[in-house]
């Protein structure tokens, strides 16, 4: 149980089956804002800022891995003593998440993936993220925010709500340079984790935004297709932050689903 990974910084608020909900790229903990405290009405909601982000990018040089940010939250968990969690994770966090099933399936009994994809970058995939580290050492976090907000939020929230867009705006171009530099590395360095969809065994609960450019549609179907007895839920006028853009559909979701965890 015990593990020289420093404590996330986090918060962790409500009573009941503990929900750890691990944020996007380049996010940080605000991402999940809107659902702390409506879901800690039906859980133990638990939000990290993953290493390299917010609070967290000051415990020391963040993980290149997927299976590294999966320990970092293994080694939370085991801080707060908590045996089990539901893991719950929007985009990159979706693919911790996956990394997280397959070094401590065990300890999991649920998982939420919104906004995620199973498989791995394609040769294309990966040389766009080499050329948005290149631009991240030249010009900062600005770089990232320029390269991920035309896809990150769905057409009508920007034009109906243009604060959000800002908001996510904002959010990106705070992340540290080493933190998305390290989670760019990461992501290029993923594995598929197509094949290990069909080894889920828990209830799975998967959310995606109607609009969600980033990953669409097509790819929650592949992966509902894969998970066995796994649900999945279309959010109507949402992008790829489903859970940011419309809070009230998305926390509605997860807390049906926490009624069959
Ligand atoms: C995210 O929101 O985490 C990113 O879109 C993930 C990615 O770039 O693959």
């Amino acid at each position: 149980m015990t593990s020289n990974a420093p404590v996330l910084a986090h918060d962790d608020a409500g009573r009941g089956a503990p929900l750890v909900l691990l944020h996007g790229f380049p996010h940080d903990r605000a991402l999940w804002a809107p659902q702390r405290s409506a879901l800690s009405r039906r859980a133990r909601v638990i939000v990290p800022d993953l290493r390299g982000f917010g609070a967290s990018a000051a415990l020391g040089t963040p993980p290149v891995t997927m299976d590294g940010h999966a320990d970092d939250v293994a080694a939370l968990l085991d801080a707060l003593d908590i045996e089990r969690a539901v893991i719950g994770g929007l985009s990159m966090g979706g693919y911790i998440a996956f990394a997280f099933w397959r070094r401590h399936r065990r300890r999991v009994l649920g998982l939420l993936l919104a906004d995620t994809r199973a498989g791995a970058d394609s040769d294309e995939g990966k040389q766009k993220r080499r050329d948005l580290i290149a631009a991240t050492r030249a010009a900062g976090a600005r770089a990232a925010a320029d390269a991920m907000m035309p896809g990150m939020i769905g057409k009508t929230t920007r034009a109906k709500r243009p604060e959000l867009d800002q908001a996510m705006r904002a959010m990106c171009e705070r992340a540290p340079v080493p933190g998305v530099i390290a989670a760019l590395e990461a992501m290029i360095a993923r594995p598929d984790s197509a094949p290990t969809l069909a080894t889920i065994d828990v209830p799975v609960q998967i959310i995606v935004g109607e609009e969600d450019a980033l990953t669409p549609v097509k790819e929650s179907e592949a992966m509902r297709a894969a998970i066995r007895g796994s649900r999945l839920e279309v959010i109507p006028r949402a992008g790829h932050v489903s859970n940011f853009e419309r809070p009230s559909a998305f926390n509605h979701i997860v807390s049906e689903y926490l009624n069959v965890v």
